[in-house]
């Protein structure tokens, strides 16, 4: 990450207004592999802006699928149909861990060897969690050691599994589902905890039929996809950061239209109600099988929460923007059951509570959570995004709030998931 994209954050007053949210990152990933393996040409309105699904569009793109960004912003991605091209080059899916997993379920079907690499954070990124099951379905992958990446995929005709992943992980769900679409037989995956669902919603709505019971997906292989056209909803998990600012301000009041509703996403918006923020959902709808609304959020006493079991995997991705405001609660926020999050973009427990310190907070910090105690005022600082987008938001986020400037180094990282980030944030700040 170049040195001279800080960004300087100071202190507000307030937040308010109107903001939009650029598409869901994980949907525009999986709308795009399944265009390249159905037939006809897809089109995504609200295509998700992340330098992350601009990866898999390079990715799809070396396997021979063209795709073209239309004047109105659309993403019009053109089917190859079930096989794809064998790639001229290494893949590089960049920091997106999910290019790199769910990707190489498609790889692990196709009659060709390729080979994906990753920056310097996705090569620490452990892939064994994809490389057990679709070896048992019959790929051979060979890694860097500690099955890390860049990844080699030898593909070729798939056997259906049964399979129970260790950790709860979507990747890995639709990882092995999209096998299951080359593969002969019944192939199931059995999560320990119900993670986001959006791979198998897409493969509906491309007309394949996923069966779902308890906690088990379940595909049958050889089914052929067809195009579609869709809008992706916003992305609830960027817009996090803006109702984590509301809270941080009593009487703030965000609108944020078009956003993502599914019930796997949502919890969020449980705990935020649970902490104090006051939310209202209107404008309810479906598209192609995913549920979008207008949040409306009000800032009010903001309390702390514990997140546990079930909610630390519903929650992965929002716990840095919930640990970076938690200071500022009346009450504190304990984290357990997260091991997950010091192998993500970055070591998230080890980057919060650097940076919660070097803001004066106190933390502790425990292998697999934090504690972070309530009622604590902080100072601007000089910060480190960790080359990680969701650290680089969270702290700008926590940075309203402080006493003095904070500099964060390394801001661009935000560009990963929320190109427009910091823009969007000055839009609804008042100093
Ligand atoms: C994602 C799943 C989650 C999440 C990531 C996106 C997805 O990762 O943290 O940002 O698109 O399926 P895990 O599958 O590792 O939990």
């Amino acid at each position: 990450m170049p040195d001279d994209s800080s960004v300087i954050v100071r202190p507000a007053r307030a937040v308010g207004g109107v903001v939009r949210i650029p598409g869901d990152k994980s949907i525009s990933h999986r709308y795009t592999m399944l265009s390249a393996i159905a037939e006809g040409t897809g089109r995504f309105h609200n295509f998700s802006a992340a330098r992350d699904c601009q990866s898999t569009l390079d990715c799809v793109a070396s396997l021979g699928c063209e795709w073209k960004r239309l004047n109105d912003g659309a993403i019009e991605v053109h089917g190859v149909g079930p096989r794809l091209n064998p790639p001229a080059k290494v893949l590089d899916c960049g920091n997106s861990g999910s290019t790199m997993r769910v990707l190489s379920g498609i790889l692990a079907g196709q009659p060709f060897s390729s080979e994906l690499c990753g920056d310097e954070s996705l090569s620490r990124r452990p892939m064994a969690r994809i490389i057990k099951p679709l070896s048992e379905m019959g790929a051979k992958i060979s890694s860097s050691d500690g099955a890390r990446p860049p990844l080699k995929i030898q593909g070729g005709p798939l056997k259906a599994i049964h399979y129970r992943p260790e950790v709860p992980s979507a990747q890995v769900k639709s990882c092995v589902l999209f096998a299951g679409l080359f593969a002969e037989g019944e192939t199931v995956v059995e999560e320990p905890i119900r993670t986001r669902d959006h791979g198998e919603i897409a493969l509906r709505a491309f007309g394949a039929e996923v069966e779902r019971r308890g906690n088990a997906s379940r595909i049958i292989g050889g089914q052929r996809l067809h195009a579609i056209e869709a809008h992706v909803p916003g992305d609830l998990s960027s817009a996090a950061f803006f109702l984590c600012a509301a809270a941080l301000f009593p009487g703030s009041q965000i609108t944020i239209p078009g956003i993502l509703m599914n019930l796997t996403r949502a919890r969020l918006l449980d705990i935020l109600i649970q902490m104090g923020l006051k939310v209202s959902v209107a404008h309810l709808e479906e598209h192609q099988g995913e549920l979008i609304g207008t949040i409306e959020a009000r800032g009010a006493a903001w309390k702390g929460a514990v997140i546990a079991g079930a909610d630390t995997a519903a929650l992965i991705d929002e716990i840095p923007v919930l640990a970076a405001v938690a200071p500022y609660t009346d009450g504190g926020l304990e984290v357990r059951d997260a091991k997950e999050l010091r192998v993500k973009e970055s070591d998230r427990i080890a980057a919060v509570a650097t940076n919660l310190r070097k803001m004066g907070a106190e933390v502790e910090e425990r292998p697999d959570g934090m504690r972070i105690p309530s009622g604590q005022h902080l100072h601007g600082a000089e910060l480190d995004s960790f080359g990680d987008h969701r650290i680089a938001m969270a702290f700008a986020v926590a940075a309203l709030r402080a006493e003095g400037e904070t500099t964060i180094h390394g801001a661009d990282a935000a560009g990963v998931s929320y190109p427009s980030f910091f823009n969007d944030l000055r839009g609804v700040t008042s100093y």
